[in-house]
């Protein structure tokens, strides 16, 4: 059979864009998108800007998520968090989880991962969770193995449900931001793998549903063929989703082949 997954292509901007900034990108970027109809589109602006960017999207074919969540529900004494109520609330719709700058430089790990999961989910946000392995783990071998610890760790204990709910980011630490993109076929084997493990753990019907987008120095140049693979199914783009007609042009990859 073969599976219906919609492709979904999503921006995380980091820590770029004030709100007159990320207004300026809408303003431009939404007539670039208008026609896209292949594909869901999803920015994630910094937290300040969440607001008045789903604001400015409503009604149109652009989502809107947040780069972190609390992993607490809340409301509650947790001075500088943000709960899902909170994310959703601003008009986000997604919540990307467990982000490699997050693991790297704010002590995420994956147990926090899997409560950040399940606090997103119970207020209905999409989590977006991110894997992916360090270059010393995939040169020597153990990328595979790095990657099946993060999901057995970070997706413990979901239900059949709660997993059905989720979408997958892999993202390889040496891919991002150094222009260094994983070949199709090196990403493409990594995806297959996920959705294997991912089998295994929840069935064949969340494995076939689930939708699996590859990060890292993902451009215009190179989306269409990391698209081509079949268990490629979207992509994260830091960088080029910062500027209103590179990421536009990221969108439209089928019309820019
Ligand atoms: P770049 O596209 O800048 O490599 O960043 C990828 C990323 O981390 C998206 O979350």
């Amino acid at each position: 059979m073969q599976p219906t997954r919609r492709p979904l292509i999503a921006g995380n901007w980091k820590m770029y864009k004030t709100i007159p900034e990320a207004l300026e990108f809408v303003r431009a970027f939404k007539s670039l998108v208008v026609a896209a109809t292949h594909c869901d589109i999803l920015i994630a602006p910094p937290f300040t800007a969440i607001k008045a960017v789903a604001d400015r999207v409503e009604g149109s074919n652009i989502a809107v998520g947040a780069q972190d969540v609390a992993a607490e529900a809340g409301p509650g004494a947790f001075t500088g968090e943000v709960s899902a109520a909170m994310i959703k609330d601003a008009g986000a719709r997604y919540a990307i989880i467990g982000h490699s700058e997050r693991r790297q430089y704010y002590g995420e790990t994956d147990k926090s991962v899997n409560r950040k999961i399940r606090a997103a989910d119970g207020e209905g946000l999409l989590p977006i969770v991110c894997v992916g392995e360090p270059l010393e783990d995939r040169d020597a071998g153990r990328a595979e193995e790095f990657v099946d610890r993060q999901l057995a760790e970070g997706l413990r204990n979901l239900t059949v449900e709660e997993a059905a709910r989720i979408i997958i980011a892999y993202e390889p630490i040496w891919a991002i931001g150094t222009g260094r993109t994983a070949t199709p076929e090196t990403a493409g084997q990594m995806h297959a793998f996920i959705r294997s493990r991912i089998r295994e753990m929840f069935g064949e019907k969340v494995a076939e549903d689930l939708r699996i987008l590859y990060g890292g120095s993902v451009k215009p140049a190179n989306i269409a063929a990391l698209m081509n693979e079949a268990d490629i199914d979207g992509a994260l783009v830091g960088g080029a989703s910062l500027e209103a007609e590179t990421f536009g042009r990221l969108v439209n990859y089928k019309e820019n082949r």
